[in-house]
């Protein structure tokens, strides 16, 4: 699907991203397994809920839609009656994650510790990104897993079993990677002992606290020993992720203001608020409050003269999703960005260093290409240009908001990608922007 994005006059309005994406997954997976039953509110829109829902009614869990509280009408909630740690059911087909690197690898956990068989795969770019960093532990905790060639790439088969705990010292600082172990580790014989590189988001050990696992997190060290989880109602944040295209869209653009409502303000999530504001984004954070243990706020950001800065070390994994959105603004603003220490960002849903280079060039921004990153001349006069959305969502919204911003007229292909996370963005990138958006969403 192709979408055309004109230069807007004006960026104004009140964008709400869908819920929390990572928080969303961890809610009902969690919930699933734990006595009692929860009520999770804002549940992310989106592909990667469908994976994430599909795989565990496979296991046998129970998840209905909810349309009404007993007070009012309810978006995007989900009942989700556990079944207690125990019950899972043998999936009698292959589990199917779609795109989503966090239902594969998080599930994985959990099948590593159930006394069955079950295979998990899913789409072409999922089968495609390495799921040893996950075989490698969990075999090493007992269970009998399995993928194909030496990265042991997707479909994954395994045999669970009765696991061990261990203290393992992760070889990149990924959260998916991190919550594998820890969900396999509630399961585990002993504890089980994650150390970190650099913090990743800690939506898993903050949940599993919240619902009464035995789990001590003291950076870098995480631990967690065989527990019981109680269910917890949990009404989802704004996912950071979608709201950092409105961040970046109304801190470029030179006529603009945004507020982006109840946003998730986790700080292991928040690289990107503190990235643009060392860059000079006029960017304010209003009714600050917490819910079921994670922070959140309305963001403000305005029209801003932003200037180049050095985004590398531990900011990455605190900055990893929205670094295509952050070098759309790095090309606009004045001077030199260098990005370093982003390998992650090759094993993404695409390659996204690459597509990110490329696109931006497309649109006549200075990208040279790194290894690890990429380092970005500011001061481009972007222009209108055909891009492609390499079928990955953060790419293609990142050429949206860009085609917003530069002269003329921008063509998105692929841009149906953005439904893996966010699947209104397209309506909503046209209600700001007083319709600059044309093809099947605006209409
Ligand atoms: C996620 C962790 C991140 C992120 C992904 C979601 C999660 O990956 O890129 O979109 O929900 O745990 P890492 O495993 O590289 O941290």
């Amino acid at each position: 699907m192709i979408r055309t994005v004109e230069r807007a006059d004006r960026v104004e309005g009140a964008p709400a991203p869908p819920g929390d994406k990572s928080i969303s997954h961890r809610a009902v997976l969690l919930n699933a397994l734990a006595s009692g039953s929860a009520h999770v509110s804002n549940f992310c829109e989106g592909d990667d809920r469908t994976a994430m829902l599909g795989c565990l009614r496979g296991l046998g869990v129970s998840i209905k839609r909810v349309r009404h509280t007993d007070e009012r009408p309810c978006t995007d909630c989900f009942y989700v009656r556990g079944r207690g740690p125990n019950a899972l059911r043998e999936p009698d087909h292959v589990l199917n994650a779609g795109n989503s690197g966090t239902t594969m690898r998080l599930v994985a956990g959990l099948l590593a510790a159930q006394p069955f068989f079950s295979v998990i795969s899913g789409d072409r770019s999922l089968r495609s990104r390495p799921m040893d960093r996950i075989v490698r532990p969990l075999a090493k905790m007992g269970a009998n897993i399995m993928g194909r060639g030496q990265d042991a790439l997707a479909p994954l088969a395994i045999r669970g079993g009765s696991l061990t705990g261990i203290e393992y010292a992760l070889p990149v600082a990924s959260a998916q990677l991190k919550s594998a172990l820890l969900i396999a580790g509630l399961y585990a014989r002993g504890r089980t002992t994650v150390i970190e590189p650099a913090p990743s988001r800690d939506h898993t050990e903050r949940m599993l606290g919240a619902m009464g696992a035995d789990v001590h997190s003291d950076w870098p060290a995480i631990s967690v020993e065989r527990s019981d989880l109680f269910a917890m109602d949990v009404r989802v944040p704004g996912d950071t992720s979608g709201a950092a295209f409105w961040m970046v869209l109304a801190a470029c653009h030179p006529s603009a203001r945004l507020r982006i409502g109840r946003v998730g303000m986790n700080p292991t999530r928040t690289g990107v608020v503190d990235a643009l504001r060392e860059m000079g984004a006029r960017m304010t954070l209003e009714n600050i409050h917490e819910d079921a243990g994670e922070p959140s706020a309305d963001v403000v950001v305005e029209s801003s003269e932003l200037r180049g800065i050095e985004i590398g070390g531990d900011i990455i994994p605190r900055v990893i999703d929205e670094i295509p959105v952050l070098a759309l603004a790095a090309s606009l603003a004045e001077g030199r960005t260098v990005i370093r220490d982003a390998h992650e960002l090759r094993v993404k849903e695409s390659d996204r260093i690459a597509a990110t280079v490329e696109g931006l060039r497309r649109l006549g921004a200075s990208v040279d290409e790194r290894s690890d990153g990429m380092v970005i001349e500011g001061g481009a006069a972007l222009a209108g240009a055909a891009v492609d959305g390499h079928g990955d969502h953060r790419i293609a919204m990142t050429m949206g908001v860009a085609g917003a911003i530069a002269s003329g007229r921008t063509t998105i292909s692929g841009a149906e990608a953005a439904s893996v996370s966010y699947p209104r963005f397209w309506e909503q990138l046209h209600e700001v922007t007083g319709g600059a958006v044309s093809g099947d969403a605006a209409g």
